[in-house]
Order: structure tokens, then C-alpha cells, then sequence
């Protein structure tokens, strides 16, 4: 196992991901964790990046000892820094923030230098492309350290210790804009530290379970919230298997679902995988709540206190029903999904403000994380637990539902008209067999209304915009060129099986400056 020190980059979780795909497992903890709260020996440690600058006063530091512990340490980024500070070298703040693409230099050191020293890039050529994202570089390397790598603007780009295994980079080997970066992780973690290639799905999944039964004891308890969406699924079988029915999911209907989505997801989680679900419709109370409000964040902020509301009178139901008797008491809650927000990962912070209020749900219960693992890997751990391919691709679904995607006043006829007008849309798509060529796919239903023609009447009734998009990340995205006739189909299904839309419009934005959904 590599131990991966989390200084709260926003690319920690990319770290254990490159190994893992070098079949290594990798385990990401907070970066102040001590060493003897370390239940394992680590065959090496990987510092991250991070948003801090060493010499600020509040910035967080690794324990000391990792430095005695006689494992090889690979610093990334901060990591490098933070190494050189531990260990008396100087760091400093560039002149201007460095951000993009770098060409870095690995003069190729011959002679009687120890072998090891170049091993991090052994094979790699004397140049490559990275990418660099940092404010602070370091001015002198610690003593005993010497320089593999530089480019035009950072001298000390990488470093390797004379005599022990320790490296620093400056720049970010786990993000796929470094296309070689993948190989420096190979270099390290398989030829330096000498790791084994043991780790598949399958044993993750072995792992989680066990890992999950001893968290929970004999009798504990947990609940958990589905959304019907890819993660909170294969978080909810991963529990089921762990413990069956000692695991409660709750699906929440806050009334801005999809078309038949309650009975959809009670249908696959209960029926199809097992899982003990109970489905609350909670849609009267969403929609009195919502009813008249336009504002986009007013409506996130009423869904998600509501959701949180309901939550709780629902786990203390739970808790003291009467099948619930000379049980164990739930003792914990699941958080959500495996891929916490980033956020979540710089724990040294503590938890954040939302997760905060959870902690209300049915008086004190205790966070069960699942482990960070990255959204294509969710899916594939999906396929494995035996979850039906349609749903392992499911586009991503916000949250606040539909509630964001009725740019007017939300209420049931106006839910009712874009339920219907998004099933078409993405029957037609399925039909089509594009769907898995889209990121995201859904309708918007505007406020506005055009004038149309009926047999001999003129009507005047809303619009309805699509979109599509394809995106790796969300982060940017680009709209998706349909075939024609596809468009056509759709269009001319909704407008005339649609009461109250009588024009159909496709969104040609990109983000940025547009974003994937209207509000
Ligand atoms: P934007 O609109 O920000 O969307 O370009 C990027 C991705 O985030 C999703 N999204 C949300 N998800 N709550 C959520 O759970 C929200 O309030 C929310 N807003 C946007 C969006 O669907 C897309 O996948």
C-alpha cells in the first residue's frame, strides 16, 4: 500500500486514482495524520499538492517521522516544498503564479551516481511535457538533495536525495495534461518502492465490505440517502452486500424528480437489488415550500433544508418503529456517495459547513465514508455488483431536480409538463443510441410563451429548450451535434404529445460562458 499524504489539492484523489490504475493500492489520508494513527506499513508516501504556502501560518505539516521511517517519499508540488522545508531547504514565492504547460529537462546523470538516483525518471528521455499549477517554487534545495529536472523558469523542478529515497517534484504528474506523469507514479511506486500489482476491483470491493462489517460491529446500523443516480446506487448495494438490511436507504420524492423516477429507483434497489429502501413522498411539502419562487439558489437552498428536514423525521422513524425493536441502533450515516465533494478530502479543515448539519440526523450519528474513488471507477465497480448497464451510465441528475431546470415558478402542472417533455427527449436519444455519447442530457422548460398554430386556432403556450452536452469533467463542455432527423423526432413528439408547449429549441452554447444547466 502507498500512503498518500492530502495537503487539500484539488487533485489529492487523482493520485491514488494513477495508482490504482497501475494496480497498486493506494490509501489517501489526511495530511496531518501521524504516523503511529497509521494502521498499516506503507511501502512509500506520496505528499500532494495544495492551496497553502509552507511559510503561511496556518498551512498544515506532515509528521516528522515519515522522514525516519526508511521508506521511499515522492513530494508533489507542495509536497516538494513541504519536504524542503522539513528538511532546511528554502522556498519562495515566484513572481507570477505559474499555471499551464511546462517543458521540464532530465539531464541524464551517469558516472558513479547512485543508481536509484534518476530511477523516478528512468526511461522517460531527456524532456518531457508537464503540467504546472503553483504560486511558490523553491529557492535552495535541502542539503544532500541534487536537481533531475528543471525548465526555463524553475531551476529546481525535481529533486532526488543523494543517498536515500526521497524525490520532489514541482510539477503535477497525476493530471492527464502531464502525459507521462502516469509513468513518473509507475517509476515510483512500482520500481521505487517496490510495490506488488495486487490491486483489482474485485479485492476493493472484498476490502470495502470487510472494511465496512468491522466499522459496524455484529449489530450497528446505518442509513443512507439514494437518489436513483449512479453513486448513491452503488453505495447502497456495497452496503447491502456488507450488511443486508442493517443498511437503510431512503429515497427522498421531494416532487422535481423525473418521470416515475420514485417508483423506477424503488423498483431497481428493492426489486431488482435488494436493497432495504423505503421511499418517502415528501412532494406536497417540496412544492408548498417552493411555490411562487424563482430565484435559482433560493430553490437549491429550500430543496436541500427540506431534504434535510425529511431526512431526519424519517431516520428517527426508523429508529423507533416497531420492527426497529431489540435491534442494534443506527448508529451511522452514509455519507451519500464514494466521491465526496473535494472539499471533503482536506479534512484537515474538518468536515464541511452542509455535512455539519447532517449530524442532527437522529440525535448523534457517526460519518461512514465510503473510500474516494473517481466517478468512471464508480461505474465500473457498478458493473461488478451486478447493477444493470442502463443505470451504471446514467447521465448525472442536480440535486434540486427539475426545480432548476423550470426557469419560472415551479408547481406540479409546470413539473408535470417538463417530466413529460424530458422523457421523450431521452426515450428518443435512447433510441437513436446515442445516449452513451452524451455527458448529460436533459429539457429546460421556459417561462415564456410563442404564439403557434392549431387546426385553425392560434395557440400560445411555452417553450421547451434541449440540451446535450459532452464534457469529461463538467468543468467545460461543448453542446452535442445531433443528426437531424433525431432532432426532428424529438421536437415534433414533444410539441404534439405535450399539452401547453407548442415550440421546441436546441441549446448551442458551450461552457464557458454558458454553463451545463439554465440556472
Ligand atoms: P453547471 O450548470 O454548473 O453544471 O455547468 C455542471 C454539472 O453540475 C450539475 N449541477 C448540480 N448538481 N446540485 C447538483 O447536485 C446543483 O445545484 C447543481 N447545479 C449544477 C449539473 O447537472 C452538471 O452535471
Amino acid at each position: 500500500t502507498i500512503l498518500i499524504l492530502d495537503f487539500g489539492s484539488q487533485y489529492s484523489h487523482l493520485i491514488t486514482r494513477r495508482c490504482r490504475e497501475h494496480n497498486v493500492y493506494a490509501e489517501l489520508m489526511p495530511c496531518t495524520t501521524l504516523l503511529r494513527d497509521v494502521k498499516f506499513k506503507p511501502k512509500g508516501i506520496i505528499l500532494s499538492g495544495s492551496p497553502y504556502s509552507v511559510y503561511d501560518k496556518d498551512s498544515p505539516h506532515v509528521d516528522p517521522a515519515i522522514f525516519d521511517l526508511g521508506v521511499p517519499i515522492l513530494g508533489i508540488c507542495y509536497g516538494l516544498q513541504e519536504m524542503a522545508w522539513q528538511l532546511k531547504g528554502q522556498v519562495e514565492k515566484c513572481d507570477h503564479r505559474e499555471y499551464g504547460f511546462a517543458q521540464i529537462k532530465m539531464p541524464q546523470i551517469g558516472g558513479d551516481t547512485a543508481a536509484s538516483v534518476d530511477a523516478l525518471f528512468e526511461g522517460l528521455g531527456d524532456e518531457m511535457q508537464v503540467w504546472m499549477s503553483h504560486g511558490d517554487q523553491l529557492s535552495k534545495p535541502p542539503a544532500d538533495f541534487h536537481v533531475i529536472g528543471y525548465t526555463a523558469t524553475a531551476p529546481y523542478a525535481a529533486l532526488a536525495h543523494n543517498s536515500k529515497p526521497f524525490y520532489g517534484i514541482q510539477f503535477h504528474p497525476e493530471v492527464t495534461h502531464s502525459p507521462r506523469g502516469k509513468e513518473v507514479i509507475g517509476r515510483f511506486i512500482l520500481n521505487i518502492c517496490g510495490c506488488k500489482t495486487h490491486w483489482t476491483m474485485e479485492e476493493f470491493i472484498g476490502k470495502e465490505i470487510a472494511r465496512i462489517r468491522e466499522i459496524c460491529g455484529p449489530a450497528g446500523r446505518v442509513i443512507g440517502a439514494v437518489s436513483g443516480g449512479v453513486d448513491s446506487t452503488v453505495a447502497a448495494k456495497l452496503m447491502h452486500e456488507a450488511i443486508g438490511d442493517r443498511f437503510h436507504a431512503i429515497m427522498v420524492d421531494n416532487g422535481v424528480l423525473r418521470l416515475n423516477e420514485a417508483k423506477q429507483v424503488h423498483e431497481m434497489l428493492n426489486t431488482n437489488l435488494g436493497v432495504n429502501l423505503s421511499v418517502v413522498d415528501a412532494s406536497d411539502l417540496f412544492l408548498s415550500r417552493l411555490e411562487d419562487i424563482e430565484d435559482p439558489e433560493q430553490k437549491r437552498k429550500i430543496i436541500g433544508n427540506t431534504f434535510i428536514n425529511v431526512f431526519e423525521d424519517e431516520a428517527a422513524k426508523i429508529e423507533a418503529s416497531e420492527e426497529s425493536k431489540g435491534k442494534g441502533r443506527v448508529e451511522w450515516l452514509l455519507q451519500g456517495t464514494l466521491y465526496p465533494d473535494v472539499i471533503e478530502s482536506i479534512s484537515f479543515k474538518g468536515p464541511s459547513a452542509t455535512i455539519k448539519t447532517h449530524h442532527n440526523v437522529g440525535g448523534l450519528l457517526k460519518d461512514m465514508k465510503l473510500k474516494l474513488i473517481e466517478p468512471d471507477e464508480v461505474r465500473a465497480l457498478g458493473r461488478l455488483l451486478g447493477i444493470p448497464a442502463p443505470l451504471v451510465q446514467r447521465h448525472p441528475f442536480p440535486g434540486p431536480g427539475l426545480a432548476i431546470r423550470i426557469l419560472g415558478p415551479v408547481n406540479r402542472s409546470q413539473v408535470a409538463i417538463l417530466q413529460q417533455a424530458d422523457s421523450i427527449y431521452i426515450e428518443e436519444i435512447r433510441k437513436a443510441g446515442l445516449y452513451d455519447q452524451i455527458a448529460q442530457a436533459f429539457a429546460v422548460l421556459l417561462p415564456v410563451r410563442a404564439v403557434g398554430v392549431m387546426g385553425d386556432a392560434r395557440t400560445y403556450e411555452q417553450v421547451i429548450a434541449l440540451r446535450a452536452v459532452q464534457s469529461e469533467d463538467f468543468m467545460t463542455a461543448d453542446w452535442y451535434v445531433f443528426p437531424p432527423d433525431v432532432l426532428r423526432r424529438i421536437s415534433s413528439r414533444i410539441t404534439n404529445e405535450v399539452a401547453g408547449i407548442n415550440r421546441v429549441t436546441y441549446d448551442i452554447s458551450s461552457k464557458p460562458p454558458a454553463t451545463v444547466e439554465w440556472l
